[in-house]
């Protein structure tokens, strides 16, 4: 069976989503949306036989299986909450800016039966499914301190730092330990003149004593995605920047030395969208949700709202 996908808004995510579809033999681009003609005709480029216009409205929802929402912040609830009444639907992160809207989206979800995904790309990435594996199995005893370093991304205007950035860091510590933090504090303010906070320093407390630390910025001349899992006997770094060795393994001699011995484990490098593609056609196919199920997204943008 190959399911028919209708994309809203082809700009700088929009492609890359396109372009994981297009790789899979499951599903087939029928229509992209975007209100820019410019955008549009780049678009047909690569999709001549798809069908094309400027508002989401004149999609047929008849015709299509999978929705996905890859427009401005500021358009997802409306556009989610418009075909989920239909279809499945795909909406980029973050899925809206409060939780009342999150669960609003969740509720219609469940009452037409129709499956809602988000795209939080790094739960679906090879090296945090090996971290996931690391937490599991205790092999490097209690996880004591989580450090993240999320910095340089285009400036929004519709969502601060901490919904475009940290909402990747909050999806990932729910993905990894599956509960919620007791403790939350934020400092969000702007290093340049603009509208939304460009930086974050943000504090969190889980249970065990597990403390989190995240820095988010717009505003940096290098782009760092690095995230460093501190336990008990050893030191793992997760950087996305890096093509191959994204992961490091940092063992300590002993329990409380600061020297260690690198090593560098093989992890799955597909592309996290590739992976995410084939999660969203296995839970069509089974109509089942089991990443999104237990209020993943309201757990999410609760932390988010505190923040
Ligand atoms: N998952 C990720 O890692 C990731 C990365 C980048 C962006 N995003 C998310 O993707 C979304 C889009 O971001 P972007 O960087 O591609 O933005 P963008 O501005 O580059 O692209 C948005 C596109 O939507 C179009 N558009 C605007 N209003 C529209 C409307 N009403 N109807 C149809 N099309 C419309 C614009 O013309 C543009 O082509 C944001 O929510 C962002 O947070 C996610």
């Amino acid at each position: 069976m190959i399911y028919k996908v209708a994309l809203i808004g082809y700009g700088y995510w929009g492609p890359k989503l396109a372009r994981n579809f297009l790789n899979s033999n499951n599903f087939e681009i029928s229509c992209i949306v975007d209100k820019s003609l410019k955008n549009l005709n780049k678009a047909k480029q690569i999709f001549p036989t798809s069908k094309f216009y400027q508002n989401h409205k004149m999609i047929n929802v008849n015709e299509i299986d999978l929705v996905v929402i890859c427009s401005p912040t500021k358009f997802h609830y409306e556009m989610a909450k418009f075909f989920l009444k239909s279809n499945h639907v795909l909406v980029e992160k973050p899925l809206s800016l409060n939780v009342k809207k999150v669960v609003e989206l969740e509720t219609w979800s469940k009452k037409n039966n129709k499956l809602l995904f988000v795209d939080y790309p790094f739960i679906f990435s090879g090296s945090i499914s090996f971290v996931y594996k690391i937490i599991k199995n205790k092999r490097f005893g209690k996880l004591l301190e989580i450090e993240s370093f999320r910095e340089q991304a285009p400036i929004r205007n519709d969502a601060n730092v901490v919904w475009d950035l940290g909402v990747h860091d909050i999806s990932i510590l729910k993905y990894l330990l599956n509960s919620n933090p007791i403790k939350v504090r934020g400092l969000k303010y702007n290093t340049v003149k603009i509208k939304m906070k460009d930086t974050a320093y943000i504090n969190l407390l889980y249970k065990n004593n597990l403390k989190v630390f995240i820095k988010n910025s717009w505003i940096s001349p290098t782009k760092i995605r690095l995230i460093k899992f501190k336990f008990q006997k050893a030191i793992i770094t997760c950087d996305e920047n890096e093509p191959l060795y994204k992961i490091k393994i940092y063992k300590k001699n002993n329990k409380n030395s600061t020297r260690y011995k690198l090593e560098i484990p093989d992890i799955d490098i597909s592309e996290p969208l590739y992976n995410l593609v084939n999660y969203i056609y296995k839970s069509i196919k089974k109509k089942q949700n089991p990443i999104f199920a237990k209020n993943f997204n309201v757990s999410i943008t609760k932390v988010l709202e505190k923040i």
